[in-house]
């Protein structure tokens, strides 16, 4: 059976673009949005796929609106929800309710630097190396058992956009692949990791043409 997939995104949507690209065994049903002009939502349109709009700045309380999502997401019965670049902080019940079937990438190598402007914060820590992260998600923020890492150099002279694209460039190669290992059952989790099953050597990529 193929894996449903849905997307939650709040802007460009590169990572949600990469995904969809991979020609993975994957389904994506539905990209949902909390912000209504989300350049990634007009790619989902060009491709065909449901798009759904839940503007947050209408909504005050935040629980209400994480039940919104959540009731929303189910509707469409997914196997696996991505968040690619969702910018939006869920609450416990929300992510309870997609326990084991809930993935994130964020653009460091957790658990270094968790939050926002990773890449600022990587310089001024002067760090030589950096990277990205896809994890699943639990209650504490940017912390879940991880599934896959890429790292980059830090070069004397980047900013924080050059570091930025260095690292996302690693993105697009590690997210679409922890989508394939979930789709086809291949995630083992023990004990806060994840494992590869048959292949317990190749969840960390090492400057890939960086
Ligand atoms: C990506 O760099 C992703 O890692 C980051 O937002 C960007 C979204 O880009 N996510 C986070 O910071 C989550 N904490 P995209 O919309 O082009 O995929």
């Amino acid at each position: 059976m193929t894996c449903r997939v849905v997307v939650l995104l709040s802007g460009r949507g590169s990572n949600f673009r990469a995904i969809a690209e991979a020609h993975l065994p994957i389904e994506i049903v539905a990209v949902i949005s909390n912000r209504p002009q989300a350049a990634g939502l007009d790619y989902a349109r060009q491709r065909g796929i449901q798009t759904v709009a839940l503007d947050h700045t209408q909504h005050t309380d935040r629980e209400a609106f994480d039940e919104l999502l959540a009731d929303e997401i189910e509707r469409h019965r997914p196997d696996l929800v991505v968040l690619a670049g969702y910018m939006r902080i869920l609450g416990t019940a929300f992510i309870a309710r997609f326990a084991d079937r809930l993935l994130n990438i964020h653009p460091s190598l957790l658990p270094m630097f968790p939050g926002l402007n990773t890449h600022e914060r990587a310089l001024e820590e002067g760090v030589k190396i950096h990277g990205c992260t896809v994890h699943f998600v639990t209650p504490q923020l940017d912390h879940g058992p991880i599934v896959i890492q890429a790292a980059v150099p830090v070069r004397g002279d980047d900013t924080p956009d050059t570091l930025a694209a260095r690292v996302l460039a690693q993105e697009h190669r590690i997210y679409p692949q922890a989508v394939r290992w979930f789709a086809e059952g291949r995630l083992v989790k023990n004990h806060g990791r994840v494992n590869l099953r048959d292949d317990p050597a190749s969840q960390s990529v090492l400057f890939p043409g960086a």
